[in-house]
């Protein structure tokens, strides 16, 4: 079965999501030789109400580099800017692209989308969840642990431990992220910012369980780590609380003290942007442990293979309901 959306990782089995892992090193590997343009004669947009380098960037050049034609349409310019129904856009929408790749704040937007639309819709983030940050994070990992054909189950039983918001989209898409692929996730942060009780729900509904664990003591959750993750202290839309989530973070810093708990091999990812400094200090983050390079230059490849799945459901748009 094809998911028609993406809008948080348990949308895929854990089959397709082994097959996209395989599909981003096949289409990383056989980047800029002739290949298949699964995409062409598609025409995909992107809806970004917040900032974006990475996601943006890589999704107009993945969709280019598959054949299709990536058209990025400015808020501002929309009449849902002057109060048209996101179920009218969306309807509307379907009837001109094959797939719409949204960036926003409530998460019940990107849902909305997808609700009241007929092609496929990916979440480029919203307050709750980042899955396409995920998927391509377990990618950077399994193209260091696996070979291909074995890229998923490399990871199986490795341990990520989350520093900093773990009620953050970037905290609550691992938690969902690492269940499926069979990794021990440990949160690591301030007790005001613990991963909201939805998240739970989530898993319970993908039939995963609660694989991962909340704690405040940072060097106790590094211990035996595979990989130390962080993120911004302050994300978008939370500008309001900066002042008390940098004090209440501190602690949170990854940094040599944490570094020396975990296993002398650990990786240092971060999602980025950064603020070296704040969430991670200079030294680990431009040091050996730190492959956040590499990881950003991945969103391309996952991205590509996530559009390349969902873009062979893609049908012409016209007035089928
Ligand atoms: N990591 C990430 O999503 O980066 P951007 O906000 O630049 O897209
Ligand atoms: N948690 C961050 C992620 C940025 C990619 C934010 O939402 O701003």
């Amino acid at each position: 079965m094809k998911p028609t959306s993406f809008l948080q990782i348990p949308d895929l089995s854990t089959d397709q999501l082994s097959d996209l892992l395989e599909a981003a090193a096949a289409l990383k590997a056989a980047r800029g030789k002739e290949g298949d343009q699964p995409l062409r004669g598609q025409t995909w947009a992107l809806l970004f109400h917040k900032s974006s380098t990475r996601t943006r960037v890589s999704f107009e050049v993945g969709i280019n580099e598959l054949g299709g034609h990536a058209m990025i349409l400015d808020q501002n310019r929309m009449q849902t800017g002057r109060g048209e129904s996101i179920a009218d856009t969306a309807k509307v929408l379907s009837r001109y692209l094959h797939g719409l790749i949204i960036r926003t704040y409530e998460h019940s937007i990107v849902e909305e989308f997808a609700r009241e639309g007929s092609v496929p819709v990916i979440n480029a983030l919203t307050d709750a969840l980042h899955p396409c940050q995920v998927v391509s994070d377990l990618f950077t990992l399994a193209e260091r642990w696996g070979k291909p054909g074995e890229l998923l189950s490399s990871l199986k039983g490795r341990k990520i431990v989350f520093y900093g918001d773990c009620g953050s989209n970037m905290a609550h898409s691992w938690i969902l992220g690492g269940a499926m692929a069979g990794m021990e996730v440990v949160l690591c942060g301030p007790g005001e910012h613990r991963p909201h009780p939805q998240v739970d729900e989530w898993l319970q509904r993908a039939g995963l369980g609660r694989h991962y664990r909340f704690t405040t003591d940072p060097l106790e959750a590094a211990a035996e780590g595979d990989v130390l993750y962080t993120d911004v202290w302050v994300s978008m839309g939370d500008d309001e609380e900066r002042d008390q989530r940098l004090r209440r973070m501190q602690p949170y810093q990854i940094n040599t003290s944490v570094v020396e708990c975990a296993r002398p091999e650990v990786l240092f990812l971060h999602c980025l942007p950064a603020h070296p400094g704040e969430e991670v200090s200079e030294r680990i983050y431009r040091g050996p442990h730190s492959i956040v390079f590499d990881q950003a230059e991945n969103r391309l490849h996952a991205q590509k293979a996530i559009l390349a799945l969902l873009g062979k459901s893609a049908t012409l748009p016209n007035s089928a309901s």
